[in-house]
Order: C-alpha cells, then sequence, then structure tokens
C-alpha cells in the first residue's frame, strides 16, 4: 500500500525524515486560520486509497486537536485506506484518576476523542502511571516505542562513568534496562508533588558514587523542578555536575532557562518534540513502527 505523510505545524523536519527513510510520498496541505480564528484545512495531494501517516506531537495539545481532528476527518473523506496518528509525545496521560471529587479525568476523555478520529496511533514513552497499557483507554491499536535503547547509546558515547538516577518509583523499569544498556550503576528517588509547581525528591545517597557522572533521566521535563531538585540535592552531596536527559522536552514557561541556571553541564533530550536541546533522534525508530 503507497504511504503518504503529512506533517501538522512544528513536525516538518520530522515528517521530512520518516518520509524519506520510507521511501513515501510528501503530503500537501493548506492549514491557516480566517480573521476570526476558525481553522481552514486543505489537502492538496491525492490520498484516495492510500495510507496516510500524520505527524503530529501533541505539547500544547489544545491548539493542534481542531486542526489534528479536521486534518484526519477530511484524509477519511477524501477516502484515505488507513489513517495512522503518529504522535512521539503524546498528550493527556497524567490526570489518569479523579484525585478530588468532581475532576475530569481527561486522559479517558482524549484517549477517546483520539480514537474517534484516527485508525491507528504510534506513540514513545507516553507516561502510563496507573495505566499498564494503552488499550485500557484508547479503543485504536497503539504502537509504544521506548527510547532507552538510544539513550543508553547516546550514555555510552558521551558520559564518563556515569551513574543513572531516575527521579521516581515509576522510572526503575526503563532506567534499569537503560543503565543495563550502558553498563552503569543506577539509583532510584523517591518523589512526591505538592502542586504543579512543587516537588520534593529524595536525598540521593551517592557517597560510593563520587567519581561517577550524575546522569538524571526522565520521561517528561515540563516544569523541571524534579531535575532542579535533584540537582540540587547532588551538588550538596559533592557530586559532578549532572547531565539531564528528558525523552520529552515539553519545556513549560520558562523551565529550560531555570533548568540551564543549575549547574548541569548537558541538558540532552529526544526529538519527540521541536526543541534547541534535541539530542537523541527517534525517527528510525518511529519509520520502524510505521
Ligand atoms: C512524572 O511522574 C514524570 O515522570 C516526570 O518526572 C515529571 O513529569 C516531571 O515534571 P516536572 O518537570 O514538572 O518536574
Amino acid at each position: 500500500m503507497k504511504k503518504i505523510v503529512f506533517a501538522l505545524s512544528c513536525n516538518e523536519l520530522l515528517a521530512k525524515s520518516i518520509s524519506e527513510k520510507l521511501s513515501a510520498e510528501t503530503g500537501q496541505i493548506e492549514i491557516r486560520y480566517f480573521p476570526d480564528g476558525e481553522t481552514y484545512v486543505r489537502v492538496l495531494s491525492n490520498v484516495l486509497g492510500k495510507d496516510v501517516i500524520i505527524v503530529a506531537t501533541l505539547h500544547n495539545p489544545d491548539d493542534k486537536l481542531l486542526p489534528l481532528y479536521f486534518l484526519s476527518k477530511l484524509l477519511k473523506e477524501l477516502k484515505a485506506n488507513k489513517v495512522t496518528l503518529v504522535a512521539p509525545y503524546l498528550a493527556y496521560m497524567r490526570q489518569d484518576k479523579r484525585f478530588k471529587e468532581g475532576e475530569a479525568v481527561t486522559s479517558e476523555y482524549f484517549a477517546k476523542l483520539l480514537s474517534s478520529f484516527t485508525d491507528e496511533i504510534i506513540t514513545i514513552d507516553p507516561h502510563l502511571h496507573r495505566r499498564h497499557s494503552m488499550s485500557e483507554i484508547y479503543t485504536v491499536p497503539c504502537k509504544v516505542i521506548h527510547a532507552s535503547e538510544l539513550i543508553s547509546k547516546w550514555i555510552k558515547e558521551n558520559v564518563n562513568q556515569p551513574l543513572l538516577i531516575g527521579p521516581d518509583s515509576e522510572s526503575e523499569q526503563w532506567i534499569s534496562e537503560a543503565a543495563k544498556n550502558a553498563n552503569a550503576p543506577f539509583i532510584i528517588l523517591e518523589k512526591k508533588r505538592l502542586g504543579d509547581n512543587e516537588v520534593i525528591i529524595s536525598i540521593p545517597q551517592v557517597e560510593k558514587y563520587k567519581n561517577h557522572t550524575p546522569v538524571l533521566v526522565d520521561d517528561i521535563i515540563s516544569t523541571a523542578h524534579t531535575m532542579i531538585e535533584t540537582i540540587g540535592h547532588l551538588k550538596e552531596a559533592g557530586m559532578k555536575s549532572s547531565v539531564c536527559i528528558g525523552v520529552h522536552a515539553v519545556f513549560a514557561g520558562n523551565a529550560f532557562e531555570e533548568l540551564k541556571k543549575t549547574s548541569a553541564k548537558e541538558i540532552i533530550t529526544c526529538n519527540t518534540i521541536p526543541h534547541e536541546s534535541n539530542g537523541i533522534d527517534i525517527s528510525d525508530l518511529l519509520v520502524s513502527a510505521i
């Protein structure tokens, strides 16, 4: 089946790399806004009977959702064979529980919505917190890819005597895997979130790792408070400057600038969200999943 790859705004680079690696056609679309702010969508390529791939990473999802919905509906109307959403970063995975009475469990609503207008979803390290699998909330087939091997490779090639540090118990599964692949020791900390902008991280026990370079690895860097707090502890413990690695460079507000002000010597992310910190390319992983 012929494949055609479309990019939603800010995904052009990744979409280009994917379509080149797949030897697929690059889809042409026009998306713009009417003066009143409504979205205009036009597909300029022939998609009849083709397998369509939409590359749309979903940080700041609210603005992206409606154009994505319109595009997907239109592609189906134009008789595309299948619409696959490649969302390297998948949003609305965190509110997966009603913590307080009356709260919306948005991860479920969002999953239902995406499942209603796509045929398949491919994503990287979604924040499955209290869920075990995407199929608990998504009704379309989902392929989940992990960046841990690429992260280990980057660490092996760039860090001398690394000590991998995971910020919370959830990270243990993949930090242990990444550490094994990088032939490095690892420790897992405990985290208590007090609010959107406040976290408490346990003091790391690092006495025996004084000659190592701390490598903080997390799936999402959002406010960066998790990393900033951990870096503070490591500095107090007399450790060398840390390397920070995040899969998804969400960097809310001025989080990146705040993180740069710390003693971190390097901040590296995967290109699941376009950002100046991108240093690990995940396009090959996506291509094999497609
Ligand atoms: C939370 O459980 C995640 O794994 C990350 O640790 C979290 O999203 C980081 O958030 P922030 O950068 O806002 O501290």
